[in-house]
């Protein structure tokens, strides 16, 4: 069965109709599906019968899947799947703060291979709350302006796990850490496969622009951040259960939001990074 692929009318986001994890999705289907990621940014496929190898699958064919530097919360049959829990009253439900997420970043952006896509799967949502915002970075560069674009263009900037993240991110083991030092990535990337510049920072991971004094880079940060999180480039994902969110990991950031007490549980695969961008700092 072909797939059906309906844009939503807005920044980010197609629905994907007639996806049968029962059955391996074709060629066809998964090219057409790969190519809605790259064209908005996000994909949503509801009314997934739960079928972890099917998934996989599907995430691996994007590209390869990398583990999670949190491996408490790998899914105990496989790296390639983390548990995403919140008062689910299992131990594998987080415990800080604040959910995990709830802070606006780009998986991975801290490591130097950063993550070209993610997919979220739905297994318990709260009954209200819980959606996950998505903001399309290639349309904020677009929309910065022309003096702003001269004065990024060439800059670079350091990424840290967990640098901003308000209490949503667990501290590393001193093992986790050791893997993990700070590292180094252009602030405008090009998309490999669109082309399009990406305003690639985010307010979770980025500390500073390497190039400028310290105060001129915050300005810089501040500005850049406030600009790119303007409602007209966002997408507020409410869930269903059993729901598929893919994202193009390169072209967005996102954020869960922080407003529900009820049990939430997502299954994440990190698709790893096919190009080198990023350094050492
Ligand atoms: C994360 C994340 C989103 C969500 O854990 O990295 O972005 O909606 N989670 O749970
Ligand atoms: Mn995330």
């Amino acid at each position: 069965m072909a797939i059906k692929i309906e844009p939503l009318d807005g920044p980010v986001g197609a629905i994907v109709h007639g996806l049968d994890p029962s059955n391996p999705l074709s060629d066809e289907d998964f090219n057409s599906l790969q190519q809605a990621m790259l064209d908005h940014v996000a994909i949503v496929a509801p009314d997934l019968e739960e079928n972890v190898p099917w998934l996989r699958d599907l995430g691996s064919r994007v590209g390869p899947l990398v583990p999670h530097v949190l491996d408490q919360y790998h899914h105990p049959e496989t790296f390639e799947v983390s548990i995403i829990a919140r008062n689910t009253g299992t131990p594998e439900s987080r415990n800080t703060a604040k959910p995990a997420g709830a802070f606006w970043h780009s998986d991975l952006s801290y490591e130097e291979n950063p993550s070209d896509a993610i997919f979220l799967y739905s297994t318990q949502i709260p009954s209200q709350g819980g959606d996950t915002l998505v903001a399309n970075m290639c349309l904020a560069y677009d929309a910065l302006s022309e003096a702003t674009k001269r004065r990024i263009a060439g800059l670079t900037a350091t990424h840290r796990w967990g640098w901003n993240t308000g209490g949503a991110t667990p501290k590393l083991s001193e093992q986790q850490s050791a893997t993990h030092p700070d590292v180094v990535h252009p602030v405008v990337r090009r998309h490999p496969n669109t082309g399009r510049k990406i305003l690639y920072v985010n307010p979770g991971y980025v500390m500073k622009i390497n190039e400028l004094p310290g105060d001129e880079s915050d300005g810089l940060l501040e500005e850049l951040f406030a600009h790119a999180l303007k409602p007209e480039f966002q997408y507020r994902h409410k869930w269903g259960l059993n729901m598929l969110l893919g994202l193009d990991n390169r072209s967005s950031m996102h954020a869960a939001v922080d407003d529900y007490s009820e049990p939430r549980r997502m299954l994440r695969m990190i698709v790893g990074c096919t190009e080198k961008i990023g350094k050492a700092a």
